[in-house]
């Protein structure tokens, strides 16, 4: 197991090496996003297909300017969530320094200020943009602990500790690059507070290779097969479940006892690595979460576990 200390993980990004970086929302590969050759050894670490760009994470608002081209929404999603779990995907300057892998060739920038204090010491210390997925390898469930990313990606991957993720779920992906806002991936910020501070509704693209090229892929999928809105105990499976358990389930993992989505959202990802480690067990079921607020990432990340094997 490598654990690096602040410093060591900034050295290893200016060198060009990626280093696995704790957010507030999952953990991060990280490397050097003006490096073509770092990027690329995110996507080789990942075994993630090239045509899914990364999200590029920066210390402070003030560099965007010399990124990306900001309109009025940008500017007021920016200052109403940044720092946190959203990331805005905006139109790249022509003279942008970012390497094109991280947006996969694509016209836009994915990027997000995150709030966890380590992550805003090291960018701030590495004072240029950082590419950072999710720790995981491609198609599997997202790292909310380092234990979780030496599990998916190796024991010889390089991780800055800063313990367990508070929001658990990724952040969530507005798209600015048009016309209307749209809502490419719900994620740990309520697509309905977005929607308060634009004025205006988010649009759910329809054709989402063209939007968002990683949501169409198998994601966030645990060894063992996932069964949603479960209303009894069935075979030999372990339950996440939210509010009052149901009967009849020996092991049981609790999203939230008293029913709250932001709790049930910190521990969705801990709960099925957890269920997905437990001998013995034939499969995951899952009680029903309500279809709002934070629910509407929750149960988009359920249904991919469930139909991603
Ligand atoms: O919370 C998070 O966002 C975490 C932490 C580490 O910051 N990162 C993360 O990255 O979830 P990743 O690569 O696993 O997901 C990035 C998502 C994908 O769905 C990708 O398709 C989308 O953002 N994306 C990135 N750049 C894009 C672009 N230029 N246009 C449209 N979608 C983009
Ligand atoms: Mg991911």
């Amino acid at each position: 197991m490598v654990d690096v200390t602040i410093s060591e993980a900034a050295d290893r990004l200016r060198r060009g090496e990626v280093v696995a970086i704790p957010t507030e929302t999952v953990y991060g590969l990280a490397a050097d996003a003006t490096d073509a050759s770092a990027v690329a050894k995110i996507f080789a670490a990942k075994g993630r297909p090239d045509f899914n760009p990364l999200i590029c994470h920066v210390a402070d608002p003030a560099q965007l300017d010399a990124l990306v081209m900001l309109d009025d929404r940008a500017r007021r999603l920016v200052a109403a969530f940044w720092p946190g779990a959203l990331t805005l995907v905006l139109p790249r300057r022509p003279d942008c320094p970012v390497a094109p892998a991280v947006s996969a060739g694509l016209p836009s920038l994915a990027l997000r200020m995150p709030a966890h204090p380590l992550a805003r010491e090291l960018l701030a210390r590495v004072d240029r943009p950082v590419a950072a997925p999710s720790a995981n390898r491609s198609g599997h469930v997202s790292p909310t602990t380092a234990q979780h990313v030496r599990d998916s990606l190796g024991t010889g991957i390089a991780v800055l500790d800063g313990g367990p993720c508070s929001v658990g779920l990724e952040s969530t992906v507005v798209g600015l690059t048009g016309e209307t806002a749209t809502l490419l991936r719900p994620g740990g910020i309520a697509a309905e507070d977005i929607e308060a501070v634009l004025g205006e509704t988010l649009v759910q693209p329809t054709d989402q290779t063209l939007q968002s090229p990683g949501m169409l892929l198998k994601h966030y999928a645990p060894r063992l097969p996932v069964r949603l809105n479960a209303a009894a105990a069935q075979g030999k499976e372990g339950l996440l479940s939210f509010g009052k358990p149901l009967p009849g389930f020996a092991t049981v993992f609790p999203l939230s006892e008293r029913g709250d989505l932001a709790e049930a959202a910190a521990r969705l990802y801990a709960g099925l690595h957890a269920l997905d480690h437990v001998a013995g067990l034939d499969g995951i079921a899952v009680m029903p979460i309500p279809q709002q607020g934070l629910g509407l990432a929750i149960n988009d990340r359920l249904v991919r576990a469930a139909r991603g094997r």
